[in-house]
């Protein structure tokens, strides 16, 4: 790893060639931070295997992801006409579904690419499998393109909120690897950092998989922006020394009254922020929210192998046979959230109300 013309070059997600023969390119984000290696996916079951093994992950990019992945699996049966496309999306976006249950970006993303093959119905003429094909692909690149500009967004609402010289904490990774470009939480980071207010960023570990320590410290030293790296369980320590005026986190899915799943750890992190009169916010686009969900007890929490817990990359840490419990998400509940930074405003305070308001029906 070298070289910082890698920090304006890396793509998280990218599709490169036409929609018949093209592929999705990802950044393989298991073997980051010692290794940068991009793969490039030309069937389904490839880019359900990279969702499935954190390859790529972070809601926005799963979401992404998926809309490329769905285009793959339309165009496996050939192209006859637009009934098999139709035909193979459809097997395409149920299969791609059960990869991870808690990021509805995942099936945000997928019930588009179902309604723009539904709405190509009367467009396309039924012998033209290739057009509706480019529709498709077209639609993919939508996601990708509103995720990039809802990022952005994200970044210029947040950064108002950050006071110069502040110490943020955030959880796991919710930055350009978790989304098109540019990330939510590290948007937040990002945009204070470009206008100069000097923040410093304090990255938990995020145990097991490690990604705000393999993703976040990663991403914030190659944007030039001060991090210290912590364990997790050395937050409560870190505000208690005064070190942490706010802390931003991501988000995989918002119930209807603002209850917030993400990274496992991050109930905690809240819990203390309001322990010791920390700020806690969440940053999310409105791709994020589940309006349909009431609240956070019908989020559907990830259960992950055992396997991540007691051999973390690699070397045994735990004898053999013992009893594991890993879920992947927890769930925030909204009386501890300051305020959700969208790409609409930050809503606050948050409730059913708010959001509603905000981000609609
Ligand atoms: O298991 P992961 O790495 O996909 O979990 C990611 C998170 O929890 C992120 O905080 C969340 O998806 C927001 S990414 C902008």
């Amino acid at each position: 790893m070298s070289g910082t013309e890698e920090i304006e070059a890396f793509q998280t997600v990218a599709w490169v060639g036409d929609a018949a023969r093209g592929s999705l390119r990802l950044i393989d984000q298991t073997r980051l931070p010692t290794e940068f290696l991009e793969i490039d996916c030309h069937d389904a079951p490839t880019v359900w295997e990279a969702i499935k093994l954190l390859r790529v992950r972070g809601a926005p990019a799963i979401g992404v992801a998926a809309g490329y992945g769905a285009v793959i699996g339309a165009r496996s049966q050939g192209l006859a006409d637009a009934a098999t496309v139709r035909r193979a999306l459809g097997e395409a976006t149920a299969y791609l579904r059960t990869s991870r249950p808690t990021a509805v970006n995942l099936f945000w993303a997928l019930d588009r690419m179902d309604a723009t093959a539904a709405a190509a119905g009367a467009g396309v003429s039924s012998g033209n499998g290739s057009a509706l094909l480019d529709r498709l692909l077209t639609e993919a690149h939508a996601i990708a393109d509103e995720d990039r500009a809802m990022c952005r967004a994200i970044g210029r609402h947040g950064a108002e909120l950050v006071v110069p010289g502040e110490g943020i904490l955030t959880h796991c990774n919710a930055g350009g690897l978790a989304t098109s470009d540019y990330g939510t939480a590290l948007a937040v980071i990002f945009s204070a950092h470009e206008q100069g207010k000097h923040v410093r960023v304090y990255a938990d570990e995020t145990r097991p998989l490690l990604q705000g320590a393999r993703l976040t410290a990663w991403e914030l030293q190659r944007r030039g922006v001060p991090v210290t790296l912590i364990c997790d369980n050395m937050a409560a320590q870190v505000m208690k020394e005064g070190k942490v005026q706010k802390v931003v986190v991501g988000a995989d899915r918002i119930a209807a009254n603002g209850d917030t799943a993400n990274k496992i750890g991050t109930y905690g992190v809240a819990v203390l922020a309001r322990a010791h009169g920390i700020p806690f916010y969440v940053a999310a686009p409105s791709s994020t929210f589940d309006l349909a969900i009431p609240d956070g007890a019908a989020i559907p929490i990830e259960q992950r192998e055992s396997h991540e817990v007691t051999h973390g990359f690699g070397r045994q840490t735990a004898p053999s046979g013992v009893d594991v419990y890993n879920p992947a998400f927890d769930v925030t509940p909204a009386e501890l959230i300051a305020g959700i930074i969208t790409e609409k405003g930050v809503i606050r305070p948050v409730n059913h109300e708010t959001i509603r308001e905000v981000i609609g029906n």
